[in-house]
């Protein structure tokens, strides 16, 4: 089973690009950009990813990404996540970034944008790996930051396919972003949005209907509201599901506890991603593995974690059914 699974062929849809951020790469921009961390070494950072919600995430994420600011090192951070597709079988990948959290430090929306497209070009280019990008709102912020955050993408549109809202659920409901996405959805972006992670069903409820996304990002305490999930399943409406993020949350306490598998027999289109790899131990094949090892499950239940991934992304219908003719095709024959 851990030999199919790391073969077969898989889609990612949420990551953020900021949470690939390696200790040790961590440790080489802090050097090169001349910036102190608080740590001595790259095994006493991991000794510190001891998370006990979100929040206590959350707040050693931000200062993480205070290493990054140069084009070079966005290019750097976004190649080395693309080098871990390529290592895990990841065909496409759509992306996260934070823009706020760059240019509330005083970087140019220009140097987080150039940095992350440069490799993924590259990636589609030497790795056969295509991608998208979607930009979060980080929902802890105000509503302004984030109209302003949006005016500044408006002349890099061509790179970025959708807008996504991350940060602190709890507190920051989707209503306080109701007028941003509305807008972005005028300007033609797609929209997805974090919601039912930490916070109620009814935030993944309020995200569909005020925030017209098309995904919802974690979405797993959907189970508190049975209703929600047939209207999940009759509209076929993707969460993306991150296991070991959730874990290491403690938004469940056990892999054992996790709800992915009773959905996916529900008939829910879930799928598994990493979200933050490099806090939460693991790329797609480990999070992959972790559900696997945790729970019965055969081949072909799999294979459809890739199949929904590929019809839940933001690609052509053409390269959509080129993907599931690969996944369908490996299924038959392994
Ligand atoms: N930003 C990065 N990872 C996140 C997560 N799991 N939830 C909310 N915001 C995030
Ligand atoms: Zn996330």
């Amino acid at each position: 089973m851990d030999s199919f699974i790391k073969n077969l062929p898989k889609v990612e849809l949420h990551l953020h690009i900021e949470g690939t951020l390696e200790p040790e790469l961590m440790f080489e921009l802090a050097k090169r950009n001349n910036i102190d961390i608080p740590f001595d070494s790259p095994d006493q950072v991991r000794q510190a990813y001891q998370f006990h919600n979100l929040q206590s995430f959350l707040d050693i994420y931000y200062q993480g990404a205070n290493v990054l600011i140069h084009e070079q090192d966005f290019y750097d951070l976004t190649w080395a996540y693309l080098l871990k597709c390529q290592q895990d079988n990841v065909i496409h990948t759509e992306i996260f970034f934070d823009p706020q959290t760059h240019t509330e430090r005083g970087i140019e929306f220009e140097t987080v944008i150039a940095g992350i497209t440069r490799a993924l070009k590259q990636a589609d280019q030497e790795l056969g790996i295509s991608s998208q990008l979607i930009m979060c709102f980080l929902r802890h912020l105000d509503e302004e930051s984030a109209f302003t955050t949006l005016s500044k993408a408006l002349p890099y549109k061509k790179h970025i396919i959708g807008v996504g809202l991350d940060s602190s659920e709890v507190g920051h409901p989707p209503e306080k972003f109701q007028r941003v996405f509305q807008e972005a959805l005028n300007h033609g972006f797609l929209s997805v949005a974090h919601a039912g992670e930490e916070g109620s069903a009814q935030n993944i409820r309020d995200a569909i209907e005020m925030l017209g996304v098309t995904r919802i990002d974690h979405g797993v305490r959907c189970s508190e509201d049975p209703e929600l999930v047939a209207e999940l399943v009759a509209h076929r409406m993707p969460l993306t599901v991150c296991p070991l993020s959730n874990t290491k949350l403690k938004v469940f306490e056990t892999m054992q506890q996790h709800n992915i598998i009773e959905l996916l027999r529900k008939g829910v289109c879930v799928t598994i991603n990493s979200d933050d790899p490099a806090y939460f131990g693991g790329y797609m094949n480990d999070n992959f593995l972790a559900v696997a090892h945790a729970h019965e499950i055969t081949k072909q239940e799999l294979a459809q974690f890739s199949i929904n991934a590929i019809e839940a992304s933001f690609i052509s219908p053409h390269a959509k059914e080129d993907m599931i003719t690969q996944v369908r095709h490996y299924l038959a024959n392994h």
